[in-house]
């Protein structure tokens, strides 16, 4: 039996400084609890959101503020191996391959058995203090309480989580590919193929082209799409995106309505997936400008905690019968597409190394982020030894 943990962990003490790497302790797994090593973990934008306070600031009202964010572990997306299993704890094994999932599936509430997991009512605890399992805390630096992003924690060598937090992985897989398709894949190809529900032969549009927006390049043109136009300011992701299915790139929204008009002969697209660093209000008009008659437009992109307005022409809305969509990790089952996504990314159809731009150390993590922001990275992956 392992008891307490000490682990090098990525921590974030307040809104707008940089993460510090700092050795702290971890519990050892209580009821429905597991001890898990990452071995690699993706840099994700959500958690940029959570330093740049757009998630859970100081001077928002978001649940996630009334119960106080910092000191926070960050990481969500992460691929890793289970050292050991706490009491009750049945569905994994040390030594199990594991990639973490930032929505809980418990499997037995209303969403899980509807076919709905990323929606999880044990997900109400991402905006909680302490564990899934009864609330207490686990991690700690210097006798303070530790919060933990998403309740995974993947900036991290060590986490504990409860195991609904988990998929059990294939693991021939390596595990910085499993780290991407534990939340960037399978969010971009989700919001494509299930939300959009983009079908053969459509026109999808694709705005921001990150570790989230390249997936939804990806799914639209595995789901048949005819034109794949992808919409971002940088010439990495625009190139990037035609290397992995767009047909057409355009360096922003207002650029893209000429083109999307051409190619549609003023039909507009089927399908218009919005997943930009942050999503603002403003956004959102234009998007809809680009959705056609029929047409649905995806917001993936997460906003603000304090926004709270946008315009939208809403004769439109209803005229050309629309849809404006949200979506959260792509409108996927974890337990299900995960797995999936690994079988198409080992037969070759989904790309996931072409992803990875960068490895960084722990310790590097702020360049990463900062690389990430500089539009260098279409994803940047931290690695432990
Ligand atoms: N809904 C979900 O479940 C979910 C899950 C994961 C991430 N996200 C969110 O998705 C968004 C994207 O995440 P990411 O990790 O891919 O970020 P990223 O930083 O890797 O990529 C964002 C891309 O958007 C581009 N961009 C910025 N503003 C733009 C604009 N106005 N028009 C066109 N392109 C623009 C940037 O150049 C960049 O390439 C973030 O807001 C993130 O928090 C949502
Ligand atoms: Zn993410
Ligand atoms: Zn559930």
């Amino acid at each position: 039996m392992v008891g307490i943990v000490k682990t090098h962990a990525a921590v974030l003490r307040g809104r707008g400084q940089d993460w510090q790497v700092e050795e702290i302790e971890i519990d050892a797994p209580r009821p429905d609890e597991v001890l898990v090593k990452w071995s690699a973990a993706g840099l994700c934008h959500s958690d940029e959101h959570v330093r740049a306070s757009d998630m859970g600031a100081a001077d928002q009202h978001g649940p996630a503020d009334r119960t106080g964010l910092f000191p926070i572990v960050g990481g969500h997306e992460g691929g890793g191996v289970i050292v050991e299993v706490g009491p009750g704890v049945r569905s994994l094994a040390p030594g199990d391959h594991v990639a973490a999932s930032f929505f809980p599936c418990c499997g037995r509430c209303p969403m899980c058995i509807s076919g709905r997991s990323n929606l999880c009512d044990l997900g109400a605890a991402n905006f909680l203090p302490g564990q899934i399992s009864d609330g207490t805390m686990r991690y700690h630096l210097d006798g303070e309480d530790l919060n933990v992003m998403s309740k995974l924690g993947t900036f991290a060598e060590h986490s504990v989580v409860h195991e609904a937090s988990l998929v059990k992985v294939d693991p021939e897989v390596p595990l910085p590919v499993v780290a991407l398709v534990s939340c960037g894949v399978t969010t971009g190809w989700g919001s494509a193929v299930y939300r959009a529900g983009v079908m053969p032969g459509d026109t999808a549009v694709v705005v921001g082209v990150g570790g989230v927006g390249i997936n939804a390049v990806q799914g639209a043109r595995m789901a048949g799409a005819r034109y794949v136009v992808a919409v971002d300011p940088v010439e990495l992701k625009q190139k990037t995106a035609l290397d992995l299915g767009a047909t057409h790139t355009a360096p922003s929204m207002e650029e893209a309505l000429p083109l999307v008009t051409d190619l549609t002969r003023g039909r507009m697209a089927d399908a218009v997936i919005l997943a930009p660093s942050v999503v603002y209000g403003d956004l959102v008009g234009p998007a809809l400008t680009l959705t056609g008659k029929g047409g649905t437009c995806v917001v993936t992109g997460v906003a603000p905690m304090s926004q709270k307005e946008s315009s939208v022409d809403l004769f439109q809305l209803a005229m050309f019968q629309k849809e404006l969509r949200g979506v959260v990790f792509g409108a996927a089952n974890p337990r299900l597409d995960i797995p999936r996504l690994l079988d198409l990314y080992r037969s070759g159809q989904l790309k996931v190394d072409e992803l990875i731009t960068r490895t960084y150390r722990l310790d590097e993590i702020n360049q990463g982020y900062r690389d990430m922001l500089d539009g260098l990275n279409i994803r940047g992956v931290v690695t432990f030894d």
